[in-house]
């Protein structure tokens, strides 16, 4: 069954002019664009959004990362979409991911990683709703 997850380009990949070359790799990977935004995160936005990841002590570190600039938020479609999309980010450390991934090929350390993509099915459905509540996703 096709699934949709959330995907975020951030503020490294954007800076760096990767949008399109992330967006080709989850193409080729089958999974389809089907709600997309640019936007520059408040502190507020990026609290609530990282929220349950307050208490950790990067926390500060993450959300000031997040709002240094503009980001690219998109909803991608298609089969196991979830762990599709993890799949071709690779480990959250890019000195860890695999050669091949998008945080190995992109990103410089584990505060710039270069993509967000939720991890289970229950947080794709709140982080879908988070960016884009019931407007600007392609319907089903
Ligand atoms: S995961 O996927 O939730 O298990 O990953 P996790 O390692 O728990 O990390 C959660 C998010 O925090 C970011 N992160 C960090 N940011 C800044 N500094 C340090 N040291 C750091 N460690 C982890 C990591 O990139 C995850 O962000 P997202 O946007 O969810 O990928």
């Amino acid at each position: 069954m096709a699934e949709r997850t959330l995907s975020i380009i951030k503020p490294d990949a954007v800076a760096k002019n990767k949008i399109g070359e992330i967006y080709r790799r989850f193409e080729d990977a089958g999974l389809q664009i089907v709600g997309a935004r640019m936007m520059h995160l408040s502190r507020e936005q990026a609290e609530q959004f990282y929220a349950v990841h307050s208490e950790r002590g990067f926390f500060n570190e993450l959300v000031s990362f997040m709002i240094s600039g503009p980001v690219m938020v998109q909803v991608l479609e298609g089969e196991n979409a979830i762990t599709k999309n993890r799949d071709l980010m690779g480990a959250t450390n890019p000195a860890e991911a695999e050669a091949g991934t998008i945080r190995a090929d992109f990103a410089e350390s584990i505060d710039a990683n270069a993509v967000h993509g939720s991890d289970a099915a229950e947080t794709a459905a709140n982080e879908i709703e988070f960016f884009f509540g019931d407007d600007g996703v392609c319907p089903r």
